[in-house]
């Protein structure tokens, strides 16, 4: 016992004294410093024009900027040759030789381009995602990137809000363990490791609650809401060790977000002992002249970094002011010492002091970039992705000596947008069509015939007839239809979220041939796609998969992997209906048929086209009665609850089992339902697995009247099953 002690307070020492070491040495830099080159920490410019542009040169002036130790990091540059340029400048030529620090939104792949954020989420596999954001650092570091601004981990609950695509939906828990998943992935073990990117939790905060669904407009909800719904996810980047933070553009009830003492300075600070860098959104700071609360430049500045913004991204109030600000004593001196810490403690953590050129290897970058193992992950991670809304009568898996195939649709041979929005450095050359990944798959074992049938959002019917020629012909119909890559992302709102053009006017003409149809979604949002619903024999939800695309779907299509995924957001039925979740709150008048007087609409019901965490596979699983470890628990003991879940299929498959839990009485309104945990199961077919649960307090607690987070005494209900709705229940309670 005493050899382990012994060990324990040695490796202590060592990781105390290395943490020292860091801490002392940004002082021995902090303490050198003139005013101008501290607020030159604060400072970062773009190499594009416009953000996430395929851009990757410094500006003119970026390389003076540096020598003069007026810029302390850039964006949108990157490649091994490029970025050791600049900061050569910056460590040779400067007057302190502090190194620069390579920002860029590397959201869901640098060269090689993995599946969305949003159908990654769908995997619900913490594990695979990590992998996923692990191979993504590896690419992006190996072209002298440091610093990722992901994950983004918005929760959004409208799906007209376009950047609904880049987060992982609707729910905290769920959205929680993806932010913490990619923190992981992202920075490893050791940030001062090469293939190490520090990762950056964004919008702080409330940004996917944009009123109307509308980018950058105004989110307007209670202190409640933002606790419980918004801030999670972003507390589990904390927890997972996150090194930076970006500030949103939007206000939340009248106080922007980059100028927001209560968020970036009590809640992220005082209350969770953040020690990282807040960067601010593109301009986010100069945008509080819009917003109405700063008069000039200079008040922007002010606001944004009393709040607790430290680096301003491209909007010159730091770079034009901030001396000035000190100067005038309106900032202290010990206020900008204190951003200036954080920045240079990251750049120290990262290992830029030690060896700024550590991200800066040609040959690496060469050999890295759009490895094999990098398309094999991308592989697997896409296959996870996908999520089966439909299967009548198990038309699939397809056999793969089917005479003839029609493949139809806008996004069947399409090769731009199966790389989905912020797809970086992705090309077009390099993704695998759903044509592609059918020939792949079959050789010449059956004949594919493609067919365009009409455009993603054009009005010409003119390529029906063709189309259906082509089906006339066919067994069978592969019928892509969805979203094109630039109808979600930034500033990509969409007022309606039906298929766009004349896609379900094409799918209509072909359904009315009798032939079986599988449809093929590729979309950046749900979609209202009830009459594909009802009329398709089955749909696979692919979102945008990136590179293999093709070879997942085709992986899917004909059974060589089984599909596992399940939605991490609701599908409405009607735009109508939004906003639309599944942890709903009862209301004093919950809907019911009997009742004229209740909670509903005249035209359209309640419930959704598809609920959150819906998703079908080729086995079929069969779910005991959940077995609780007690029917009464005190409020600071744990409850484990197992259920058998069994594979009654034909098929090997994986089940994503979920635990929801409803508080049915408390001092303030709670959901009808909440996610608390889920686990992921491999089920030969006929096996059976016990799968247990613990609930521990924490998993109860919630805010109460007086904003105190806490477990209260009283009935609860839990439910197990494959999604929020097709569940098993049983009762507990908490007693004081
Ligand atoms: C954009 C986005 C943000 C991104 C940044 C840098 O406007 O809001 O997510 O990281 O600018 O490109």
């Amino acid at each position: 016992m005493k050899k382990i002690i012994f060990i324990y307070f040695f490796i202590f020492s060592i990781s105390f004294a290395q943490q020292k070491t860091i801490e002392q040495r940004v002082d021995s830099v902090l303490v050198l410093m003139t005013l101008d080159e501290k607020v030159g920490q604060l400072v970062q410019y773009s190499g594009g024009w416009d953000t996430g542009t395929k851009t990757s040169k410094p500006k003119a002036g970026h390389d003076q900027l540096a020598r003069e130790g007026k810029i302390g990091s850039l964006l949108n540059i990157f490649g091994a040759e490029i970025t050791k340029n600049i900061q050569k400048v910056a460590v040779e030529e400067s007057r302190l030789k502090i190194p620069l620090i390579f920002g860029l939104d590397v959201i869901h792949g640098f060269r090689t381009t993995f599946p969305v954020p949003i159908a990654e989420a769908s995997s619900w596999d913490p594990v695979a995602v990590e992998l996923s954001a692990r191979w993504q650092a590896i690419e992006a570091t190996a072209s002298g990137i440091h610093w990722t601004f992901n994950p983004m981990v918005d929760i959004a609950r409208d799906p007209r809000w376009g950047r609904i695509v880049e987060g992982s939906g609707e729910d905290a828990y769920l959205g929680s363990k993806m932010a913490a998943a990619r923190v992981k992935g992202y920075q490893g073990d050791d940030l001062s490791l090469s293939n190490t990117i520090v990762a950056c939790a964004k919008h702080f905060a409330g940004y996917g609650a944009a009123e109307g669904g509308r980018d950058y407009n105004t989110a307007d909800f209670s202190e409640r809401t933002l606790r419980e719904i918004y801030l999670p996810p972003f507390k589990a980047a904390v927890d997972a060790g996150v090194g930076t933070f970006m500030a949103a553009f939007n206000e939340i009830g009248g106080i922007p977000s980059s100028a927001s003492v209560h968020l970036l300075t009590n809640i992220l600070r005082d209350e969770w002992k953040f020690d990282g860098f807040v960067v601010s959104d593109w301009n986010s700071i100069g945008e509080l002249i819009p917003h109405g609360v700063a008069k000039d430049l200079k008040h922007a500045g002010e606001l944004g970094f009393k709040a607790g913004v430290d680096m301003d991204m491209e909007a010159s109030a730091y770079f034009n002011h901030l001396s000035q600000l000190v100067t005038e004593k309106k900032i202290s001196m010990q206020q900008l010492d204190e951003s200036v810490r954080r920045i240079l403690r990251i750049k120290f953590r990262l290992g830029l002091f030690d060896d700024p050129f550590k991200y800066c290897n040609a040959e690496i970058e060469t050999q890295t970039l759009r490895s094999e193992k990098l398309f094999k992950a991308s592989l697997d991670m896409a296959r996870r992705s996908i999520v089966m809304l439909k299967n009548e009568k198990n038309i699939l898996p397809l056999k793969k000596d089917l005479r003839q195939i029609a493949v139809i649709g806008p996004l069947a041979e399409s090769k731009n947008d199966p790389l989905g929005p912020w797809n970086q450095q992705g090309n077009p050359d390099d993704v695998v069509t759903v044509l592609k990944g059918l020939q792949n798959k079959l050789g010449d074992k059956s004949n594919i015939v493609y067919s365009e049938g009409c455009s993603v959002d054009g009005d010409s019917k003119a390529g029906f007839e063709h189309a259906l020629n082509v089906v006339k012909n066919s067994e069978i119909v592969i019928l892509c239809l969805g979203e094109s890559l630039n109808m979600s992302g930034e500033a990509r709102s969409r007022a309606t979220i039906d298929l766009p053009g004349v896609q379900e006017d094409l799918a209509r003409e072909i359904v009315k041939s009798g032939k079986p149809v599988i449809v093929v979604l590729m979309n950046g949002r749900p979609l209202t796609i009830n009459f594909l619903s009802e009329n398709a024999n089955a749909i696979l939800e692919a979102w945008f998969l990136g590179v293999q695309s093709g070879n997942a779907i085709a992986d899917v299509l004909f059974g060589d992997y089984n599909p596992s995924g399940k939605l991490p957001v609701t599908f409405p039925k009607h735009i109508g209906q939004i906003p639309m979740y599944y942890n709903f709150k009862n209301t004093g008048r919950p809907y019911n048929p009997n009742d004229f007087y209740t909670s509903y609409y005249l035209d359209y019901s309640n419930t959704p086209l598809y609920p959150f965490g819906f998703g079908l596979s080729y086995s079929s699983f069969e779910y005991s009665d959940p077995v609780l470890s007690k029917k009464e628990i005190s409020k600071n003991e744990s409850l484990r609850i197992s259920v058998n879940v069994i594979n009654t299929g034909q098929y090997d498959g994986e089940e994503i089992v979920q635990l929801y839990i409803r508080d049915l009485v408390g001092s303030a309104t709670r959901p009808i339902k909440e996610l608390k945990d889920f686990a992921k199961i491999f089920l030969k077919a006929g096996e059976t697995k016990k799968v247990e649960f613990t609930v521990t307090p924490e998993k109860l607690k919630f805010y109460d009247i007086n904003m105190n987070y806490v477990v209260e005494p009283g009935e609860f209900k839990i439910f197990v099953g494959t999604n929020s709705v097709d569940v098993k229940e049983a009762l507990f309670s908490v007693v004081d």
